[in-house]
């Protein structure tokens, strides 16, 4: 008779077969790697979604010394930069970006996500001092706290509705960070005022809500910004659609600043921008 363990039930004098003791072995292995794997994505998806999470975006170019370096020496650094990654994962979560080839600002950027600010700081001091990270030069780092909405849950019940709308399903490999800021007129507008043009802002997104996947930081006194735009599409044109359609709304107009730079990347394994920067 054969079990799961394959072939247990098979006992020697001393207990056990050999065999036995390896299935068990490879068994818990199996199970206690499931359960790694389950809690990380837990993990991750709870950092994405809860309130009161600091993301930080570190937009970073090459400087030009290291495309003069030989291809092997540049490959070589990369298993440093898997490292930095690694020692910090149980505390920041990771999502990278590829931006050369779209423009000609960045290479790449990397967005944080941490219960701590510190602790995206800690991995970007550790990445900055690595062997690649001695050539990189930091354009930008972003910083914002993720918070509950403040105007949505005071929407009429059918907007509540149809901003739960699903994205559509497949994978979105375009990733857009615009910076915003908002003018004092905008901060003294009673709240009525405000809940009424993000109404009018959420109406006029609605219809994009099926390609574009977004996400919001507030970063109001974190930096000479109020917000972090943050979003993931496969189309493009209707991101371009979408921001022409918000730009019509009377919200727009308190909107000092948007953007400069916009950021735009493909969502790309570590491993793929370490390649292309080894190229
Ligand atoms: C699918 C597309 C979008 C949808 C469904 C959407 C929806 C919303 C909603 C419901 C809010 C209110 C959040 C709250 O209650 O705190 C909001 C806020 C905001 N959205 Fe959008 N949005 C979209 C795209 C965009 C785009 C493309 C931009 C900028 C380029 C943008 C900029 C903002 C900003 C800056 C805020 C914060 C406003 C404030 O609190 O004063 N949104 N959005």
């Amino acid at each position: 008779m054969r079990n799961p363990l394959g072939g247990c039930l098979k006992v020697t004098e001393a207990g056990m077969t050999r065999r036995c003791w390896i299935s068990i072995v490879v068994l818990c292995i199996f199970l206690g790697s499931i359960a790694t794997e389950g809690m990380a994505a837990v993990e991750r998806e709870k950092l994405l979604t809860d309130p009161g999470v600091y993301a930080t975006f570190a937009i970073f170019k090459m400087e030009e010394d290291w495309w003069k370096l030989d291809k092997a020496v540049r490959a070589s650094t990369s298993e440093s930069v898997k490292a930095v990654f690694a020692k910090h994962s149980d505390r920041v979560i990771t999502d990278t970006y590829l931006v050369r080839g779209i423009s000609e600002k960045a290479d790449f950027m990397v967005r944080l996500h941490a219960t701590d600010l510190i602790h995206n700081q800690n991995f970007l001091l550790d990445l900055m001092s690595s062997p690649l990270g001695k050539y990189l030069r930091n354009l930008q780092t972003y910083k914002g706290i993720t918070k509950k909405p403040t105007y949505a849950a005071l929407f009429p019940e059918d907007l509540k509705a149809a901003l739960k709308a699903p994205a559509e399903p497949g994978s979105k490999p375009y990733a857009i960070v615009i910076p915003v800021r908002k003018d004092a007129a905008w901060w003294n507008t009673e709240v009525e005022g405000r809940i009424q043009m993000l109404r009018e802002h959420a109406e006029a997104s609605v219809p994009y809500l099926r390609t574009v996947k977004r996400k919001l930081y507030h970063t109001t006194g974190l930096d000479n910004l109020d917000f972090i735009t943050y979003f993931e599409t496969a189309h493009l044109e209707d991101f371009n659609n979408l921001v022409l359609a918000l730009q019509r709304v009377k919200e727009y107009r308190y909107t000092v600043h948007t953007g400069n730079p916009i950021l735009v990347g493909t969502i790309r394994p570590l491993e793929d921008i370490l390649e292309v920067l080894a190229r």
